[in-house]
This record gives structure tokens, sequence and C-alpha cells, in this order.
């Protein structure tokens, strides 16, 4: 017997990000959207713990115990006091290292999967309580849809949204690393002062509309001048993407993906078309969303 669960990825329409935390984390107002680019988590009994993955990044994917797939289903069994003798098998479609958490969508798939498996009952309150344990992207991965998450990025808030956006993504050549990414703020922000983060009223507003022109005047990421920093190779594909008529163009979530907001399907198509043929970046998908969020197959 096995169980498989799909998990989308995401991208960030707003990251606002404070000052650092006594903890080193940062407080975040992060609005994610679900996007319908998946990875697909089977589990499987097996003698011991055993992770393996499949898909053009596979080779970049740790298949210890640090996966966070793995990490889920021991902190599960340790719960229920069972052994974590299960085989996980992750087909990754979702970028490795890209800011679209695909990590955090293998540890909310194997938290889920396992959790049927076993038969361990879970609440959704315990499934989040364990995702945030994880890490902060975790929650929204097991969700989907769209919401606010506060705090480090894992307290959520369903947020209503009134249509289809339609997105391309970008795939750059190496990944980044996202406490990296965060250490490039804190050290960009030195001798600033740095606001409360807080979720805009027009991004919340254009996605309950719906209207893809809103959302482009409203998006904004505060890590992207650290993954510019970092990555200062990110402007092209930017650039490219600007030039071929993207509404908005922003780094995703910690990057190196960038990701381009489109008027309509057809027009993403025209995007994703001149940002293959711009050599600025590995891969180009494109993705709507939002999309429902771990779902057992
Ligand atoms: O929570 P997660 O393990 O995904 O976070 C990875 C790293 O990203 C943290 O160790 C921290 O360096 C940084 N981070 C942060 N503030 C957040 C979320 C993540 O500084 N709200």
């Amino acid at each position: 017997m096995s169980v498989t669960v799909r998990v989308p990825a995401k991208v960030n329409v707003q990251l606002a990000v404070g000052a650092a935390r006594p903890d080193g984390f940062h407080d975040l107002a992060n609005v994610f959207l679900a996007v319908g680019l998946y990875d697909e988590v089977t589990v499987t009994p097996a003698d011991e713990l055993r992770v393996t993955c499949e898909g053009p990044d596979a080779a970049q994917v740790p298949l210890d115990r640090t996966n966070l797939a793995a990490r889920a289903a021991l902190a599960l069994a340790e719960r229920r006091g069972i052994e974590p003798a299960v085989h996980i098998h992750i087909a990754k479609d979702i970028p490795v290292a890209g800011g679209m958490a695909g990590g955090s969508a293998d540890g909310a798939g194997a938290l889920l999967a396992c959790d049927r498996l076993w038969g361990a009952g879970a609440s959704r309150a315990e499934l989040l309580a364990i995702c945030a344990e994880l890490g902060s992207d975790v929650p929204f991965s097991l969700v989907g849809g769209a919401a606010l998450g506060t705090g480090r990025g894992e307290q959520l808030t369903a947020l209503e949204v009134g249509g289809t956006f339609h997105w391309v993504f970008a795939m750059a050549d190496r990944g980044l690393s996202t406490p990296a990414v965060f250490r490039e703020f804190d050290r960009l922000a030195q001798g600033r002062d740095i606001p409360e983060p807080v979720a805009s009223p027009d991004l919340l507003e254009a996605l309950a509309k719906g209207d893809p022109d809103a959302l482009a005047a409203a998006v904004s990421n505060d890590l992207q001048p650290a993954a510019l920093s970092l990555f200062p190779e990110l402007a092209d594909p930017l650039e490219a993407g600007r030039g071929a008529g993207a509404l908005a163009t922003l780094v995703s979530g910690s990057g190196p993906t960038t990701a381009f907001l489109a008027r309509d399907a057809e027009s993403a198509e025209k995007v994703a078309r001149a940002l293959r043929g711009s050599g600025t970046c590995r891969s180009v998908r494109i993705a709507a969303g939002p999309v429902a969020g771990a779902t057992v197959l």
C-alpha cells in the first residue's frame, strides 16, 4: 500500500520583511499564492526511513535526514511513538533552491502522506503545528490557495481571490540559500530604520478582485535587493520579461527564480517564449494560481 500527495509551489506576491528578531528570524507580512507547479510525494512501508527523488533537479536534493520530507516523517512518528519505517519518493517538478517552496512542499506532502499511511489521524491543527516546526513556509504548502503569513510567515490567514492569475517563472542556473539572502537583507539594512511589515491593502484588494493590473501595481518583495546583490545576473531575466510585456516582474521569495505576472494565458505564452529565447535563464515554466494545497491523490 502507498499514499501519494500532490503539493504546489508558491510565489510571494508581497514579501514585507521586518528587522531581525532576537531568535534570528524576521517578522514578515508574506502574501503567498499557490501556483500549479507540483511535486508528488509517495510514501510506502519499508524496513527503514529512506528518501529517493526523481526529476530534472533531483541531483541537488539531499536524501538524508536533512530533507524536509524525512524530517516530517520523523516528527509525526515521534509524536505517535512509532518507527518512521517508510520509503519516501519525491517526483520533483518544483525548482530546487528556487524561492518557490519546493522543499517545504515535500515536507507538507510527506507529513500528510504519512498521516494517511499510518492512520495517525492528526487534526488539521496538529498538522499545521508540525509544519510550522519544520519551516516557515511549510504550513502554506499544506493549505495552498492564497494566504497572508505573519510572524515568521507560519501564522496564516486565508485570503479571498476573485480570479486566476497567470504567471511565468524563469529558473536560474544556480540556487540561492534563503539564510544567505536574509543575511544580505540585514547587511543592506544596517543603519536604516526597518518599518513593521504590513500587508498592502491595495494588494489584498487586487487579489480579491482577481485584477491582474491592480495586482501588478501592488506586488513587492523586500528580499529582491538582497537577492540581486548576491546574484546580479537576475537583472537580465527581469529586464527580458519586462520587455516581453509582463505586467509585473519580481524575484520569487528569496530567489533566484524570477516571476512574471501576465494579463492572461495567451500573454503568459508570449512572455515565456521571449524568456526562452533570451538566453537569460535555464528554463521557463508557466503556471496559474491560486490552486489547492497538499492533496491526497
Ligand atoms: O523557516 P525556515 O527554515 O524556512 O527558514 C530558513 C532560514 O531563513 C532561517 O534560518 C532564517 O535564516 C531565514 N528566515 C528568516 N525569517 C523568516 C523566515 C526565514 O530570517 N521569517
